[in-house]
């Protein structure tokens, strides 16, 4: 049986993704966080499970050193380590159309949020998974991130955190394959999914391109539970097309 973390679980991908793990036959226990609210999030309608479907909730900035260090103690051993986090706009800001927009505070809060919690998880959870056959240590990007792949320009700060977050991936797989050698790495592109992310830039997704959270977290852990059959460090769509760096 299969025990697995998952980070941003109360985000419209992580929710979604726990809701279907939590009647999964190989999964037995579920660590899942959430940052601000668990009530207010897309997680609120499965928060009541509690300790019947064995999903254990805790409260976690995924950007705090210490509070990383702490959870992943608390959580021992696991199979799966899946981060959801992620930030596109907020309150004050959008993705930028052109450079004009770039704003230093909106580019670092992107960074931070994007990429840093990758960086924080890589650093402790390498006790965390060595131990398991079926080790995985999976992270969602965005196609946007790929530098090849970039046709259309703009959105600066979060395709740079994306850029940034594949790199961190990749140097994971390239370090643990000398001392963690069970553990896949992987990079993996949701698709749009209609999500709060996502929201205010849905109106140009072609038809039958938006999926819902439930039909994105079918495809990713489909992907998830393939990835012993392929490389460490790869950059997955949910359709297991390998994207280019
Ligand atoms: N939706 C799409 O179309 C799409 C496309 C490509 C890639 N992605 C990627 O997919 C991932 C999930 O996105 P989503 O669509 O599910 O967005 P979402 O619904 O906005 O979820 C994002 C999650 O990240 C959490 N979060 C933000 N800052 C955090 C922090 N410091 N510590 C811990 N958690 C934090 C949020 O919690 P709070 O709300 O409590 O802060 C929320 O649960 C992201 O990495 C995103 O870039 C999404």
């Amino acid at each position: 049986m299969l025990k697995v973390a998952i980070v941003g679980a109360s985000g419209g991908i992580g929710s979604a993704i726990v809701e279907q793990l939590v009647s999964h036959e190989q999964v037995s226990h579920i660590h899942a966080t959430y940052h601000r609210s668990l009530a207010a999030s897309s997680a609120g309608n499965i928060a009541g499970y509690g300790a019947d479907t064995q999903v254990h909730w805790s409260k976690l900035d995924a950007t705090d050193d210490e509070q990383v260090r702490l959870w992943l103690e608390s959580v021992g051993q696991a199979d799966w380590l899946i981060n959801c986090v992620g930030m596109l706009h907020d309150a004050e800001h959008a993705p930028e159309k052109s450079i004009a927009a770039f704003s230093t505070e909106h580019f670092e809060k992107s960074m931070t949020i994007n990429c840093l919690p990758t960086l924080l998880l890589g650093k402790y959870a390498r006790a965390v998974l060595k131990d398991s056959p079926r080790a995985v240590f999976a992270t969602i990007s965005a196609r946007v991130g790929s530098i090849s792949d970039n046709r259309l320009g703009g959105w600066y700060s979060y395709r740079a955190s994306k850029s940034a977050l594949n790199m961190v991936l990749k140097c994971l797989a390239i370090e643990w394959s000398r001392n963690a050698k069970s553990v896949r790495v992987a990079a993996l592109h949701p698709g749009t999914t209609d999500s709060r992310l996502s929201k205010p830039f849905q109106k140009n997704v072609p038809d039958g391109k938006l999926f819902s959270p439930e039909k994105t977290a079918t495809l990713l852990i489909k992907q998830i539970e393939q990835l012993h059959e392929r490389d460490s460090g790869s950059f997955l769509a949910y359709d297991g097309e390998e994207i280019p760096w």
